[in-house]
């Protein structure tokens, strides 16, 4: 199997602030299906291998075995706390006031960290699921975004990097129209926006929207999320890497439609964070980034292969009244 990748090799991409982190990163959500000791085993094996960004969050419910790892890995001299750019997110049922502090402490602990990179709020919304909930699942507590309450959450974030326990703060499952209801009433930025991405879906408006305002874009399922859960799993779902223009790509380089949806994302500019535990795998997405660019036209190509398709609907978050999951989406 070939070796670890050069962190000094992966290219970077510029935050508002000047600073570049990499163009690539590491998920850890296991989809319900990979336990917490073999993502983490999994994210020790990235931070050989040379990943040196990690996409965490309180809900992966895995935080406390990635801070063994990140602990072990600064301990060892494997990396440095510097070296690293750790996400995570608040969950949804800690937006109440005087929450978000709480359940940043508690992924600080698990996470053994002193501070995150990013801090970003997991969904628009306090609505919640049960773990491993059914598609059709309903919580009657549900209630349709609002800029007054997500704000409330967001002053608590914004109190956050005051502390100097988070360097930035962002978001994750936004529209145009809610960045356009709250932006003007951030003090502090989104530094970052994270949201679904990949061939199959590439929400070409949004992109420019955040691009046009300097926040850096993190795509999420960027391979189009293949293990997600059941409950994200819908009749008419178009598989990224089934794409054809996608496969002939990846036939013409050799490779495998995964690595094609990868070389698209960060040849277009957002930031992918592939999941996987396989050594395999994960050593390829992030050697990919760094060798056998696609052409002009495969780009062009990939982009006129757009399906608008949403695979992350997020319906277990509607609330009473909602009449599908397009609601979520505005
Ligand atoms: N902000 C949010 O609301 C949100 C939502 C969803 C996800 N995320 C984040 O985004 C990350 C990635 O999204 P995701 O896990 O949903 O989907 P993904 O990265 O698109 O897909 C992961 C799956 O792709 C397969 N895969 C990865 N690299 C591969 C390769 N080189 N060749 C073949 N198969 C490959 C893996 O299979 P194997 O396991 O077999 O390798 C893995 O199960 C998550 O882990 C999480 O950190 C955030």
């Amino acid at each position: 199997m070939a070796g670890p990748i050069d962190p000094k090799l992966v290219p970077k991409r510029t935050l508002a602030s000047g600073e570049k982190i990499p163009c690539i990163g590491m998920g850890t959500f296991g989809s319900d299906r990979y336990p917490p000791a073999e993502i983490s085993a999994a994210v020790g094996g990235a931070i050989r291998a040379g990943y040196r960004l990690f996409d965490c969050a309180a809900v992966y419910g895995n935080e406390d075995r990635i801070g063994e790892v990140f602990d072990d890995a600064f301990n060892s001299g494997v990396v440095k706390r510097e070296e690293l750019f750790i996400n995570s997110k608040v969950w949804n049922d800690m937006h109440g006031r005087g929450n978000v502090l709480l359940a940043l402490a508690k992924t600080l602990r698990d996470l053994r960290l002193d501070y995150l990179d990013s801090y970003m709020v997991h969904w628009p919304f306090p609505n919640c699921h049960t773990p491993g909930c059914a598609g059709d699942a309903r919580n009657p507590d549900s209630v349709p975004f609002s800029a007054d309450r997500f704000m409330g959450a967001w002053k608590q974030m914004e109190r956050i990097v005051d502390m100097g326990l988070a360097r930035y703060i962002g978001m994750s499952n936004m529209t145009i129209p809610k960045l356009e209801a709250v932006l003007p009433l951030c003090r502090i930025q989104p530094a970052m926006i994270e949201m679904e991405m990949h061939p199959g879906f590439q929400q070409p408006d949004l992109y420019k929207y955040c691009v046009d305002r300097k926040i850096l874009v993190i795509g999420f399922s960027p391979v189009g999320s293949p293990n997600r859960p059941d409950r994200d799993k819908a009749d008419g779902d178009i598989a990224a890497t089934e794409i054809p223009e996608l496969v002939a790509i990846a036939k013409a380089h050799g490779l495998h439609p995964a690595i094609v949806c990868l070389k698209w994302a960060v040849q277009r500019g957002q930031i992918p964070i592939p999941f996987s535990v396989h050594e395999k795998n994960y050593l390829a997405n992030l050697r990919c980034v760094t060798e056998d660019p696609l052409t002009d036209a495969e780009m062009a190509a990939i982009a006129r292969a757009d399906k608008n398709c949403r695979l992350i609907k997020g319906q277990v978050f509607l609330w009473e009244g909602a009449k599908g999951w397009e609601d979520l989406w505005d």
